[in-house]
């Protein structure tokens, strides 16, 4: 009997070294621990030992028992070390691939400019008000002293929505919605999308406009000039020189022009400027008595001035870009260099 358990033991153990995967070593378990197992069937002989034998063959065989179990276990522990390694191993990522950007949205360039010029003049106390973009003739014309005949009014240079309803060309008609609605002091500005019927390399049918209004007792043009060269200076350094050229608009007399030195060429003339060493960028005025008569206001009393830009055009001349289409083309690579 104690052969046979010798024997037994030995085959078990070299069936447990060729056992390769989790499986065959369970095998091996369940043929000879189980409950049908050799082992077990050698225990249960035990009736068949010689009494004297018999506390020996009970020690081999719990021996054998332990000696199984230990290996069987340690062969489990390192079957399922092995997987886990090929796992690692099969499943192994380079971390130092470069990864994939991912790309952030940005603010459009004209929006990024159309709130610095607020934030400028909201600095000088200016707030900020909006009017409707599809707007009455009335407001867009008639209240500005525009008059009737004004080659303004052409169908031409406007966009209408039926005989008394325009695409507002300009921002202007806010001021007058302003003025309707408050009394002096008034100091806004009015940032908003106005229409045009122009397409060309300076020219698109929709484009960005701020208007300033600032209406109080004994406001001068040297207000103006004062309001309007600090902002200038702040949008293009402080060094820039300007210059306010005398013009003509229906709703301000006496109306200026302002233009700066040339940011391409600093004054020595080229495409940009159109060899004059200047760049028109904004229209302003102090404000028409006959605009104040419209909205209730007496001009005796009050003065004002009034002011318009376009962002567009600020842009360009920030950023050098020479076309204006480019802001609507919805290009991502122009948009995403700003
Ligand atoms: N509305 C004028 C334009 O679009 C600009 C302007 C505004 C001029 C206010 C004077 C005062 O050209």
């Amino acid at each position: 009997m104690i052969s046979e358990l010798q024997q037994l033991e030995k085959d078990a153990l070299a069936e447990l070294a060729g056992a390769a995967t989790e499986e065959q070593i369970l095998a091996v378990k369940t043929k000879y621990l189980g409950r049908k197992g050799l082992l077990t069937g050698v225990l249960r002989n035990i009736a068949l030992v010689p009494d004297a034998e018999k506390p020996i063959f009970g020690k081999r065989c719990n021996e054998v028992k332990e000696v199984l179990n230990g290996k069987i276990d340690s062969a489990l522990c390192l079957q399922s070390t092995r997987k886990k390694e090929d796992i690692l191993l099969k499943e192994k990522i380079d971390v130092t691939l470069p990864g994939r950007g991912v790309f952030c949205g940005r603010i459009h360039p004209i929006i990024q400019v159309r709130r610095e010029i607020c934030s400028i003049f909201a600095s000088f106390g200016f707030s900020v008000v909006e009017g409707p973009e599809v707007e009455l003739d009335y407001y867009n014309f008639e209240a500005l002293n525009i008059p009737q005949d004004h080659p303004a009014r052409d169908m031409q240079d406007t966009f209408y929505i039926e005989e008394d309803v325009v695409l507002r060309t300009h921002t202007s008609p806010v001021q007058i919605r302003t003025m309707e609605k408050m009394k002096p002091p008034v100091r806004i500005l009015s940032p908003g999308r106005v229409y045009r019927p122009d397409s060309d390399i300076s020219h698109t049918p929709m484009f960005h406009q701020v208007e300033g209004l600032l209406v109080d007792r004994g406001v001068t043009l040297g207000d103006l000039k004062g309001i309007l060269t600090a902002f200038l200076r702040k949008v293009f350094g402080e060094k820039t020189i300007l210059r306010f050229r005398p013009s003509f608009f229906p709703f301000t007399e006496p109306s200026a022009e302002v233009d700066i030195r040339c940011v391409m060429c600093s004054g020595r003339g080229c495409r940009v400027c159109k060899q004059s060493g200047w760049l028109e960028i904004l229209g302003s005025g102090m404000v028409d008595p006959a605009v104040f008569r419209n909205v209730g206001y007496d001009p005796e009393i009050y003065t004002g001035f009034a002011f318009g830009l376009g962002v567009e055009r600020i842009a360009m001349l920030k950023y050098g870009i020479s076309d204006i289409r480019l802001f609507f083309e919805n290009d991502i690579r122009f948009v995403r260099q700003f």
